[in-house]
């Protein structure tokens, strides 16, 4: 069986966990979850690094020990991944003793390569990194030495100090990047190290004396080693190094390895060095993301934006939370935390796209055939949509090999949008009508069904709670009915299984006051604008000339001011739920979304033309402003655009999914 082993960071225990860690514990729980769906044997590390001056000054400052402060915050670290429900495999805590064994025959196995000696360290350094500075990489700013590239401030060091012969593994490194184009990404990251490799490498300082909260150089004990060569070394204690853990040889090297792009150099340049060294193989990809910003801000103390992922799990829906940050940002860029687009990309994304469909679709299912699943196999005109899942399918899983994350939501998306289309086209809701498109209609819910049983199973290591629920309603209890082998070919949905359609899946979030104003247009300005018109633009505007164009329908004394026009607020609405209104074979019963907070209900005299089934997920012109008025007991809080057509029957005015609700028009 094909082993896949991915490691996030582990993090520093000098403070809590805020937005940017939950980010690649998230990433890191999607990937396992993939590869655990491909059938393979995964195993997914996360954990605290809780050595080293940083958290030895935090301990000093709250008046702990070290391993007091250690013991709270990495608790913290754990018990948001619980709320975050990450299905790690261990939690490793740089302070177990098994580290430290690990830690110790690493450094025994680089000392008899030789390449370890003793001689001074004089130069700067940033305990907020944890990182040794060079005097050019520093700068003074308002007083005080800070390192330019992370701003942390800097202090002077002078002491006894081991050193690693990084400069003896220039080559070996260029030789290994060479052989490997792989392994790191995305490439511009793989290019950077590369050239900052090829630039040239200074040995590296191994250990400290000043302090001593880490672990002892063996046969050395006043000194510590360095916190990074202890933190890195997680990687291979978590899998059971230099043991006759089975573990060992199954899991490493490391299949991926998650940073931020913040601590690159030390993944991709020391650790690397320190393992070709110690004779390991070195891990297959170390992949580095970007960082996120809060509201185009940078996180900081200062600025008092640090978001608490706890605060994020109450506040929003896990799922949707992590749909949107794996949607959000191209994977390796930056991201900006915008509680806005999170609203419209669960309204536009999930809603109305993803959850209309599996909402329409097994409602139908339950009224037309009871929910029991049609033994029907696809027509031949269902090919282009059996197409579309397959190359959807394809599309996927090229992008989780290249971790292009948010390109593999996209494509599980357009699936989902496909899957709407064809509902759309086929219109079951007409197919029930006659007996004699039975067999139709049976394929087309079958179809669509399975569609979604796609959708869900690409979905499910992303959102494993919605997917979940949709697979269960699907008769896909079990974590292998959910194997992405199930994809393997299309009509994999049991026929004579009877299907419940769940609840509402993605509840519309509030349109955030920024989208509103830009699908809204301002009248004030238009209005200025129209005035400020010169008199004679405006007359050959109305003097048409053209006999293509037809002219005016309005008789001259009917025309209206453009104030007047302004008057009747017509908006974009999305029929959410429709029913017949009893004893009224004209009258239908609508919900729909103006992107307000709450549905309006409308009465609307359509039902003789439309069907309640095919109305649900249209977007449909509706005058938002008409004072409410009862009809038929309900009160109805506005009016539908429709056209009278032949035989008594109307059509409405429709837009495609390109237009979100609320937009006005004008
Ligand atoms: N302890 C080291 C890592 C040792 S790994 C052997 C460390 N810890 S950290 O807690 O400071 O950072 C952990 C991770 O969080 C890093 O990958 C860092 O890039 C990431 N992030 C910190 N702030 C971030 C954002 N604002 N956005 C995204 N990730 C961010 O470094």
């Amino acid at each position: 069986m094909t082993s896949f082993y991915v490691t996030t960071p582990i993090y520093y225990v000098n403070g809590a966990p805020h937005i940017g860690h939950a980010y690649t514990t998230i990433i890191g729980d999607v990937i396992a979850a993939y590869h655990r769906q491909l059938g393979e044997d995964v195993f997914y590390m996360t954990g605290t690094d809780e050595h080293g001056l940083k958290v030895q000054r935090e301990a000093e400052k709250v008046g702990k020990t070290p391993l007091e402060l250690a013991d709270e915050n990495s608790g913290k670290f754990r018990a948001l991944f619980d709320r975050f429900k990450i299905k790690y495999d261990r939690f490793i805590r740089t302070t177990e003793p098994e580290h430290a064994r690990v830690v110790t025959e690493l450094y025994r196995r680089m000392f008899e390569r030789g390449d370890i000696y003793l001689s001074k360290y004089e130069g700067w350094y940033a305990a907020a990194d944890e990182a040794f500075v060079d005097e050019a990489d520093t700068e003074e700013i308002d007083g005080q030495r800070r390192a330019k590239e992370s701003k942390a401030p800097v202090e002077w060091v002078a002491e006894e100090s081991y050193f690693f012969k990084l400069s003896k593994y220039q080559e070996p490194l260029l030789a290994w990047y060479r052989a490997n184009p792989g392994c790191i990404a995305p490439e511009a990251r793989y290019n950077e190290v590369v050239s900052f490799v090829a630039g040239g490498l200074q040995d590296l300082s191994i250990s400290r004396t000043t302090f001593n909260w880490g672990i002892p150089v063996p046969n050395d004990p006043k000194h510590v080693l360095y916190v990074w060569l202890d933190a890195l070394t997680n990687y291979i204690t978590g899998v059971g190094a230099f043991s006759d853990d089975p573990n060992w040889r199954k899991f490493w090297p490391a299949s991926v390895q998650l940073i931020g792009k913040d601590i690159l150099r030390f993944h991709a340049v020391y650790w690397p060095a320190f393992l070709l060294s110690a004779g390991v193989e070195p891990p297959q990809r170390v992949f580095a993301h970007g960082w996120w910003l809060v509201e185009g801000e940078k996180m900081s103390k200062r600025a008092g934006n640090f978001i608490d992922p706890n605060e994020l799990v109450e506040e929003y829906d896990l799922d949707v939370l992590r749909y949107y940050m794996l949607r959000e940002v191209p994977f390796g860029q930056d991201g900006n935390f915008v509680r806005a687009r999170l609203a419209e990309r669960n309204n536009a994304e999930l809603a109305d796209n993803l959850g209309n469909l599996v909402n329409r679709t097994l409602k139908m299912m339950e009224r037309y055939t009871g929910g029991v699943v049609p033994d029907v196999k696809p027509a031949a005109e269902d090919e282009a949509l059996i197409a579309a899942a397959f190359a959807a399918r394809d599309q996927l899983h090229a992008c989780m090999q290249s971790l292009e994350l948010h390109k593999a939501l996209e494509a599980a998306l357009g699936l989902s949008g496909a899957l709407n289309l064809y509902v759309h086209q086929n219109e079951p809701w007409r197919l029930a009508k006659d007996e004699a498109t039975r067999e139709r209609l049976h394929q087309v819910l079958v179809q669509a069904t399975e569609g979604i049983r796609w959708v869900a199973t690409m979905l499910y290591a992303f959102m494993p709670g919605k997917m979940g629920t949709i697979l269960s309603a699907l008769g896909c209890a079990d974590e292998a009915s959910r194997a992405l082998d199930t994809l393997g070919a299309w009509g994999g949905l049991k026929a004579g299984i009877t299907i419940v359609a769940p609840d509402v899946l993605f509840v519309k979030m509030e349109p955030p006051a920024a989208a509103v104003a830009e699908v809204t247009p301002k009248p004030a300005v238009e209005d200025k604008k129209e005035k400020s018109k010169p008199k004679q633009e405006k007359k050959m505007t109305t003097e048409n000339t053209n006999p293509a164009i037809p002219a005016p329908v309005a008789p001259e004394g009917n025309l209206i001011e453009f104030d007047d026009f302004n008057k009747v607020e017509l908006r974009v609405g999305l029929i959410k739920t429709a029913e017949r209104v009893e004893k009224s074979d004209k009258l239908l019963r609508l919900t729909v979304d103006l992107g307000e907070p709450e549905a309006r209900t409308i009465m609307a005299g359509i039902g003789k033309t439309y069907g309640p089934d095919e109305l649900i997920g249209r977007r449909v012109a509706v005058v938002a402003n008409l004072k409410p008025r009862k009809v038929f007991g309900t009160l109805s809080q506005g009016m539908l655009m429709a056209a009278d057509a032949a035989d008594g029957k109307v059509e409405l005015t429709t837009f495609t999914d390109a237009v979100a609700p609320g937009t006005r028009l004008g």
